[in-house]
C-alpha cells in the first residue's frame, strides 16, 4: 500500500478549514502542517506544526504537497515558491489578480514540470462532469443559449477581512469567477465580452454585481448576471447542494443552456426536446438526466492526490485557469471603457 501523500497548509481560514477536514478524512492523504502568519488556531486545534512563513515549512517539514488557501493576490507569490522547492500545489482560485503575473506562472510551471491543479474545484462535482458529458453527446445539438445566474446576499460581517473589499477581490474574482470557468467547461472558449459592473449596494472599492454579455467561438451567446448583494435563490451555491452552509434552494436552476435540438437546467440536469417533431408547436418532452453522487472537493482531492503522484494531468492547469482570468480581466476591462473586449485565446 502507497504511504499517504503528506500534504501541508497555506492558508488557515474559511476555506483553509474545508481543505483540513478533506485531508484529514481522507486515508491517501495527511495533513502534516500549516502556515498562517495570523492564526495558529486551526493549527493547535488539530495538534499540527504551526508556522508564520509558508517558506520556513517548506524548508522544515518537506510536504509532498500544498495546499494553497491564502488571500488572492498571495496566490501567484505563494505557487511560485512551491515550484522554487519542487513541490506539486493544489492553488485555490483565481490563479491570480492579474493576467500579467500568472503568464509568468505558466512559464514557471511549464519550465519545471512541477504541476499546479487549480481550485476550480466546481468542475470536478458529478452534476458538472454529467451536464459536460449530455453537452458533448451532441443531444442539444448546437448550443445556442448560455443564460447563468449567481446571486446571493453575503452577510455584511464577510466584509470584516478587508482583503475582500479591495482590488484583488469583488464579486467577479471571488465568486464569478467559477460560473465564467464553468461556462467554458460546458461550452467553449470566449471570443468577445461585453460588461456592467457596479459597486452601488456596497460601495466598497471592488464591484458587488455585474452583468455580462458573452460570445463563443462557437457561435453561442452568453449571459451572466451576478451580484453578491442580492436576496435571490438562484446561485450555484444555493441550488446544487455543494455546500450545506447556504441556505438550499435545490428546485432553482443556477444555469440554462439552450440548443438547436434541446436543452438543459443546471443543477437539475432537467432536459427538454421535442422527441421526434421539431419545432414549436409540438409538446416539449421533459425528462431528467442522473448523475453520480459525490463531493467535488473530496473528488478534487482525490485527482490532486493523482496529480502529486504524476498519474495524471492536472484537469485545470494554471494555463487553463489563466484563461478564465483574461476572461475576467476582459470583463473588468469592458466594463470600464464600456467597449467590447477580444480576448487572445484559443479555439
Ligand atoms: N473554491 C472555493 O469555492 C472557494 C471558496 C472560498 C474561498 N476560496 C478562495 O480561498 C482563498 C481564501 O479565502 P477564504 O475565504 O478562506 O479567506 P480567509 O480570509 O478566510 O482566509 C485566508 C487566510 O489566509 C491567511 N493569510 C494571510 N496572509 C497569509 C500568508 N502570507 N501566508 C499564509 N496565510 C496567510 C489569513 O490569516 C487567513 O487565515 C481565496 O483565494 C478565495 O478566493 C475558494
Amino acid at each position: 500500500m502507497t504511504n499517504p501523500l503528506r500534504i501541508a497548509l497555506v492558508g488557515a481560514g474559511v476555506m483553509g478549514r474545508q481543505h483540513a477536514a478533506r485531508i484529514t478524512q481522507n486515508s491517501e492523504t495527511e495533513l502534516v502542517a500549516i502556515a498562517d502568519p495570523f492564526s495558529s488556531a486551526l493549527a493547535d486545534e488539530l495538534h499540527l506544526p504551526s508556522f508564520t512563513d509558508h517558506q520556513q515549512m517548506l524548508k522544515q517539514i518537506s510536504p509532498d504537497a500544498v495546499i494553497i488557501a491564502n488571500p488572492n493576490d498571495l496566490h501567484v507569490a505563494t505557487a511560485l515558491d512551491c515550484i522554487e522547492a519542487g513541490i506539486p500545489s493544489l492553488l485555490e482560485k483565481p490563479v491570480g489578480c492579474s493576467v500579467e503575473e500568472v503568464r509568468g506562472l505558466v512559464q514557471a510551471e511549464a519550465e519545471s514540470g512541477v504541476p499546479i491543479l487549480v481550485g476550480h474545484h466546481r468542475r470536478h462535482n458529478p452534476i458538472i462532469q454529467a451536464a459536460r458529458r449530455i453537452i458533448q453527446s451532441g443531444a442539444l445539438g448546437r448550443i445556442t443559449t448560455f443564460t447563468a445566474l449567481w446571486q446571493l446576499q453575503k452577510a455584511d460581517s464577510y466584509y470584516d477581512m478587508a482583503w475582500r473589499t479591495r482590488k484583488g477581490a469583488g464579486v467577479l474574482l471571488i465568486n464569478l469567477v467559477h460560473d465564467l470557468d464553468l461556462m467554458r467547461h460546458l461550452c467553449g472558449e470566449v471570443d468577445t465580452v461585453q460588461a456592467i459592473t457596479s459597486n452601488a449596494a456596497r460601495g466598497f472599492e471592488v464591484e458587488d454585481s455585474a452583468a455580462l454579455l458573452l460570445q463563443f467561438k462557437n457561435g453561442a451567446l452568453g449571459t451572466l448576471t451576478g451580484s453578491d448583494a442580492c436576496a435571490t435563490p438562484w446561485g450555484w451555491d444555493q441550488n446544487s447542494g455543494e455546500n450545506p452552509a447556504f441556505a438550499q434552494q435545490p428546485e432553482q436552476p443556477c444555469y440554462l443552456i439552450g440548443g438547436t435540438l434541446g436543452s438543459l437546467s443546471v443543477p437539475q440536469l432537467k432536459h427538454w426536446h421535442y422527441g421526434e417533431s421539431k419545432g414549436w408547436h409540438s409538446p416539449l418532452i421533459e425528462t431528467a438526466d442522473s448523475h453520480a453522487s459525490g463531493s467535488a472537493l473530496d473528488n478534487q482531492l482525490r485527482h490532486f492526490v493523482q496529480v502529486v503522484r504524476r498519474e495524471t494531468q492536472p484537469l485545470i492547469s494554471a494555463a487553463d485557469a489563466l484563461q478564465t482570468l483574461m476572461l475576467v480581466e476582459g470583463a473588468r476591462t469592458a466594463a470600464a471603457l464600456r467597449q467590447t473586449v477580444t480576448l487572445n485565446n484559443p479555439a
